[in-house]
């Protein structure tokens, strides 16, 4: 029963939340702290599931990583075991980026293939043959990805097919100890990327670009350990907008960067939300009811692959049809059926999701499918009539820190079962 949130749709939320540390950046920085000995502190990590995770990783190569509130402290051996386990590379796909920093860091690397959310295949060839032009040679056995590097890994032009995040994330951590210059070209340019380069060069990394599309890395000899402070996260701060603007509701989120929700936060204006953004906060009023808008996920700063779910969940009640298109995940539509359970209308067709707006939804019991997904469909059930009650609810807890607590506190009528 721990994994139920029960949610009675009507109240308009109102108030004030604020968001922690961006789990799609703390992840990548306490892999970071692999290049490193000694004592790092990472700072505005939130409670989530994932960090617990990614702890549990780092215990495993003989780290140890200690919570005290919202600061990690993370020591760092001088002799890293070159492993990730298994049980706990299945439960998250960004354990993958272990990959480059214990090659570059002990020359070898043991690790098992990603699991992750559940969106069609993810594949990891970018990181792979990225990492085999730096030197790297892999070999897969029973599921396990087996890496060394024999001459050590060298610096090289890596231009990437697509600006895939974590592939230029693990290309990053594995040059800034190489020998020599990395130009990673087609480079992401998220602004978690941009946090961890600048963890990295507080560490000692040589990096140029980060945050644009060629990202220059000048190996080093050695790194320190660094104190940083994660970013924000710029998708616990949309989906709480938008689970304001559903309920025609006034909701501030505060201790964010508005200027990292530029894409999303025009397209909810476009719906008729009335938006207020500062510089470390951002106000949202909610229409009466939201006007149609079509969408298009694209990389940063396009509208992000991850409000897409709780996006498709607001714009189910808007007045027309909204066209949502998903260019990063092609697997991302599993809790569509779920939406239409409450009297959604909506249906995908191949990477297009059609949502013809309908006037009410009404509360019934649905599966939390994935993180976003079951954000996206706790959204919904603060609109729809009656009970809504999202079972496997425990994939809300990978990336949002007090979820339940904080929407109660904004005047939901929501409790974990
Ligand atoms: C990261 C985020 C995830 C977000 C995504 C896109 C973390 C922990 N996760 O995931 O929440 O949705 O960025 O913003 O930060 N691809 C390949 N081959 C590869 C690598 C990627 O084909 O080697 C494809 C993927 O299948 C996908 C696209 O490239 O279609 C983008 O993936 P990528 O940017 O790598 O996402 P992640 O880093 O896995």
């Amino acid at each position: 029963m721990s994994d139920v949130i029960l949610v009675r749709g009507g109240a308009p939320l109102n108030g004030a939340v604020e968001v922690l540390g961006a789990k799609n950046a703390v992840l990548k920085l306490m892999v970071a702290t692999l290049l490193a000995p000694g004592r790092h502190v990472i700072e505005n990590a939130p409670n989530i599931l994932d960090v617990e995770i990614m702890g549990r990783v780092l215990d495993h190569v003989g780290a140890s990583c200690v919570r005290s509130g919202t600061t990690l402290t993370i020591d760092v051996p001088e002799d890293p075991i070159p492993e990730a386990p298994l049980d706990l590379v299945r439960q998250m796909r960004a354990s993958i980026l272990v990959l480059g920093a214990l090659l570059a860091r002990t020359g070898e690397a043991r690790v098992a293939l990603p699991g992750g959310d559940d969106f069609g295949s993810r594949p990891i060839d970018y990181h792979i043959r990225g990492l085999e032009s730096m030197g790297a040679v892999f070999e897969l056995r029973h599921g396990v990805l087996y890496g060394t590097a024999p001459d050590g890994l060298h610096g090289t032009e890596v231009f990437l097919e697509f600006p895939s995040v974590g592939a230029t994330e693990n290309l990053l951590l594995a040059a800034v100890l190489a020998k020599g210059t990395t130009t990673i070209g087609n480079a992401a340019r998220e602004p978690e990327l941009t946090d961890l380069a600048e963890m990295l060069q507080k560490m000692g990394a040589k990096i140029d670009g980060a945050g644009t599309s060629t990202i220059e890395v000048h190996g080093v000899g050695s790194l320190e350990p660094a104190v940083h402070r994660t970013v924000p996260d710029r998708l616990e701060a949309g989906t709480y907008l938008v689970a304001g603007a559903i309920t025609g509701g006034t909701v501030t989120v505060e201790r964010c960067r508005p200027e990292h929700l530029r894409m999303e936060l025009r397209k909810l204006a476009d719906t008729g939300c009335v938006v207020d953004a500062n510089e470390d906060s951002v106000t949202i009023t909610g229409p009466d009811r939201p006007t149609a808008v079509d969408v298009a996920t694209l990389p940063y700063p396009g509208f992000h692959t991850d409000m897409h779910p709780q996006m498709v969940a607001y714009l189910s009640v808007a007045d027309g049809t909204s066209l949502v298109t998903e260019n990063i995940y092609a697997g991302r539509f599993r809790y569509l059926g779920e939406l239409n359970r409450m009297g959604a209308d909506i249906h995908a067709d191949g990477q297009h999701v059609v949502i013809r707006g309908v006037d009410e939804l009404s509360g019934c019991e649905i599966d939390g499918c994935d993180i976003r997904a079951a954000a996206a469909l706790t959204i919904a059930g603060l609109r729809a009539d009656g009970l809504t009650t999202i079972t496997e609810a425990h994939h809300v807890d990978r990336g949002y820190d007090g979820w339940v607590d904080k929407l109660a506190s904004l005047g939901a009528t929501i409790e974990r079962a």
